[in-house]
């Protein structure tokens, strides 16, 4: 079967780009920063990336760009008869589980989106925004037609194939993005009080940082990357043998790491200028979708022009951020099906989409008509969220580092990264060594913190 590559290196990068910069950036990193100890938490995220991110984003990279071919695929050549096939199964069946709740988010951003621009905000107390938001999750309807919208464009992107869907929207989406992010940033600095928020953000405080934060940094560069399941590997073998693989990688994770860091910049200039207590705004749907709405109408001038469109913009970035990275976790399911089941492209991404259509449903249903079903405490959103990202990631992440560090062979490792002799790679033994060693281990950690906080026993 003729398989398609990304046209350039710039378009392979921003389709990665695009998966790792994702929701994860704007409402789970600003706020962990914050309040685990600004730039010191910044210097151990980054450390993070470094020891462990990095090491296993080009082993991803490495491993998909070898074989040609989707995750389960690729593991199964690699590992031709032993059970470690199971490990790309594992990611493709991650991938696409997340990809069930995280479409009924970005279904939210697209309303949010639409009621920022409607100026639907305008003259809301600040007690109204949990309700305006209750009340669109618990209906039956809407957030069901915004998801079924959300996973069409995902739909059309993916079915328009590697190069001209995938590669051909990051080119568009990520620029969008990046100039948004710029725009908003901007904006908010210059906001009375700003200096306040950019001091929450940036001011290093070591006595925060301990080793429940360094794992929490952990996680957050884990999930901010893309790590641990199939993405990065699948559209790795989309590169061609010139993609300097370890390159790339640091590529984007610096952009991974500046937009996130810039979302704070973003966030915090008006929570402070409205007085606000950081502390008190909320993380991830409930920072995102109760404090910030009213934040923003009332640090910008409560239904002025400069309020619609500062917060219309925030969505649509938000929106654009989500949809590049579940267009990735699209890809993986729809790489496996195509290719494992040899199917056309159009059927197995339509098998692909209808699965996510149904449990997607689910999700979202969950937080209203479905809202009795509850297993461990939790409706069926969390349980798919709960599960993959404290479970099956850290499982995935742990398993592809110490496929790569013990099992893969080191001369094919060391020939891929070079691209045949072509690059120097004096970064080759530590690279191993963390893959061995600390990756396996400090995720083997992550993974025992989360399963703690996950009480089954309960
Ligand atoms: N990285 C994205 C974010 O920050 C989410 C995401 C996309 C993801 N693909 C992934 C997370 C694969 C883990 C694994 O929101």
């Amino acid at each position: 079967m003729e398989r398609e590559n990304f046209g350039s290196k710039i378009g392979a990068i921003l389709a990665a780009a695009g998966s790792a910069v994702g929701l994860g950036n704007v409402w789970r990193f600003p706020i962990e920063t914050g309040q685990n100890g600004g730039a010191a938490f910044i210097i151990v995220y980054v450390i993070c990336i470094l020891v462990l991110g990095l090491p296993i984003m080009i082993s991803e990279f490495l491993i998909g760009r070898y074989t040609h071919a989707n995750t389960a695929g690729a593991y199964r050549i690699l590992s031709e008869g032993s059970p470690w096939k199971w490990v790309g199964r594992l990611g493709v069946f991650t991938g696409w589980f997340i990809l069930c709740y995280y479409s009924v988010v970005g279904a939210w951003t697209m309303h949010y989106t639409l009621l920022s621009a409607i100026n639907a905000f305008y003259d809301a107390p600040a007690s109204q925004y949990e309700n305006i938001f209750n009340s669109f999750v618990a209906n039956p309807w809407m957030p069901t037609l915004w998801l079924f919208f959300f996973i069409a464009i995902i739909h059309f992107v993916i079915t328009r194939g590697v190069k001209s869907g995938i590669e051909k929207s990051a080119k568009v989406m990520m620029p969008t993005l990046f100039v948004i992010t710029a725009v908003l940033t901007v904006c908010s600095i210059c906001l009375p009080g700003a200096s306040k928020g950019v001091e929450f953000l940036l001011k290093p405080d070591w006595s925060k940082v301990d080793s429940t934060v360094i794992l929490q940094a952990m996680g957050q560069a884990f999930f901010s990357l893309s790590l641990g399941m199939g993405c990065l590997c699948t559209y790795a073998s989309y590169f061609d043998k010139k993609t300097p693989l370890a390159k790339s990688a640091v590529n984007v994770s610096i952009i991974d790491t500046v937009i996130a860091i810039m979302a704070g910049f973003i966030i915090f200039p008006s929570v402070f200028n409205i007085g606000m207590n950081p502390n008190e705004v909320g993380v991830g749907a409930s920072l995102t979708f109760i404090s910030l709405p009213n934040v923003f109408q009332q640090a910008f001038g409560d239904g002025t022009l400069l309020a619609v469109v500062f917060s219309t913009l925030f969505y649509f970035l938000l929106f654009v951020a989500a949809l590049t990275s579940a267009i990735s976790l699209h890809e993986v399911a729809t790489a496996y099906v195509t290719e494992e089941f040899k199917m056309s492209r159009k059927k197995g991404a339509s098998l692909v989409t209808l699965t996510i259509l149904v449990l997607g449903t689910l999700c979202s249903l969950s937080f209203g008509p479905l809202s009795g079903i509850q297993l461990f405490d939790r409706n069926i959103f969390s349980l798919f969220d709960d599960f993959s990202g404290m479970v099956l990631l850290p499982l995935g992440g742990m398993l592809i580092s110490i496929f790569a560090g013990w099992v893969l062979d080191r001369q094919l490792y060391r020939d891929e990264i070079s691209n045949g002799g072509d690059l120097k790679t004096p970064y080759f033994k530590l690279l191993i060594f963390s893959l061995r060693y600390i990756a396996p281990l400090a995720i083997g950690l992550v993974f025992l913190d989360q399963l703690g906080v996950f009480n089954f026993m309960k």
